[in-house]
């Protein structure tokens, strides 16, 4: 769908269908919901206060005169999400006795640059479902998408410019320039059966864990913690996303689509080998093997339950979370690294939620 066809033209257009609704100003900060944006019960608790101000600088930050900018930045970042860079971000300042205010615009860059990357990727995946709703390509068209992630992208940069680190510009244009390389990687390896473990770890290392690294290693930054107490959390942020990719690649095959609020089966369909498939691949019997490489190739949402099947035979969903209980084990133990408080606590907790989550 292109930017001018008529879904577009109606969002723009006056509700009655005659000429432009009058662009809001650009002070007006974006609307969206202001409940308390960590969904779990297990980070609301401790960083209530703090996500409702995150959610403040990010309403203000997406505000432009731009209607559609508007439009697709309160459908994407309205629409909810978990909120986990932020919350790491927050956490792992805390963790570290961080007392000032730059906490809160920083967490707000990783959300805006995570969100940047859901748009580009639902296009790259053809994806037409993301947090329980049609995702913005599905609903606005592929250029919409791709330029308004563009906008996130560079907002983003003039919020972190704010706040005048010359570190924490490093560390996040080094994070947005490896996501971009683990996005192409993905790309490159797409349809092809014979990506091994090792090529799927170096995809979604760069493409998930390292914004999570970049979130906990800039808390620590940030209260201008010990390099040895950074270098942990930021290896603690690295096993976690690693994790947290490895089960959103389970529940891909296994989750329930309302409750992750995505479409099951669009690794298949964008002929993605993640860790279940390839597993599959090496442990099943070469009639199974034949099957995947198959479906890999194809591409097909229609391979889904035989491809599921196979998983169940040769137990691959297992092994994946098993492999991300070991990420998950790594995780904690780099926070070994830091005297304890209620933040690490719930770092802790964060670790064992990046493996049990439905969601
Ligand atoms: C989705 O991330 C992209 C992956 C890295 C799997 P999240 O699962 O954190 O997405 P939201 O923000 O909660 O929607
Ligand atoms: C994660 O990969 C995307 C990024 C880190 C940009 P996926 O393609 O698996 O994420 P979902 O499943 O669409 O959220
Ligand atoms: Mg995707
Ligand atoms: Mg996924």
């Amino acid at each position: 769908m292109s930017v001018t066809s008529g879904k577009i033209r109606a969002r723009i257009d006056g509700p009655d269908g005659h000429g432009p609704l009058q662009p809001p100003p650009r002070s007006t900060p974006v609307d969206f919901e202001t409940r308390p944006a960590v969904t779990t019960t297990l980070l609301e608790p401790i960083l209530r206060d703090d996500m409702l101000v995150v959610d403040r600088v990010l309403r203000e930050s997406l505000a432009s005169d731009v209607v559609l900018i508007r439009q697709v930045a309160e459908h994407i970042v309205g629409g909810g999400g978990k909120r986990l860079r932020p919350a790491l971000l927050l956490l792992s300042a805390r963790a570290c006795g961080y007392t000032g205010t730059h906490h809160h615009t920083l967490a707000a860059v990783v959300e805006m640059i995570h969100t940047a990357t859901l748009l580009h990727d639902d296009v790259v995946d053809e994806s037409s479902l993301r947090r329980g709703h049609a995702t913005a390509n599905a609903l606005f068209g592929n250029a919409a998408s791709v330029l308004v992630g563009d906008f996130l992208y560079s907002r983003a940069f003039q919020l972190m410019v704010s706040v005048d680190r010359m570190r924490a510009l490093r560390i996040l244009s080094d994070a947005t320039n490896v996501i971009a390389e683990g996005e192409v990687l993905q790309l490159l390896n797409s349809g092809n059966p014979d990506v091994d473990e090792n090529a799927y770890l170096d995809v979604i290392r760069r493409k998930t864990a390292k914004l999570f690294e970049a979130s906990a290693q800039l808390g620590a930054m940030l209260a201008e913690a010990d390099p040895a107490i950074e270098n942990a959390l930021a290896l603690y942020g690295a096993h976690l996303g690693t994790a947290f990719q490895l089960i959103d690649d389970v529940l891909d095959y296994s989750g329930d689509h309302e409750a992750i609020g995505k479409n099951l089966g669009d690794d298949l369909a964008e002929g993605k080998a993640t860790l279940p498939l390839i597993r599959a691949m090496k442990v099943g019997s070469a009639a199974d093997a034949a099957l995947i490489r198959e479906a890999l190739e194809r591409g097909r949402l229609d391979d889904f339950k035989p491809v599921v099947e196979v998983l169940a035979r040769t137990d691959a969903l297992d092994y994946a979370h098993r492999c991300a209980q070991a990420e998950s084990a790594h995780a904690s133990a780099c926070l070994d690294a830091l005297l304890d408080s209620p933040a690490r606590q719930t770092l802790l907790k964060l670790a064992a939620f990046a493996v049990e989550r439905t969601y």
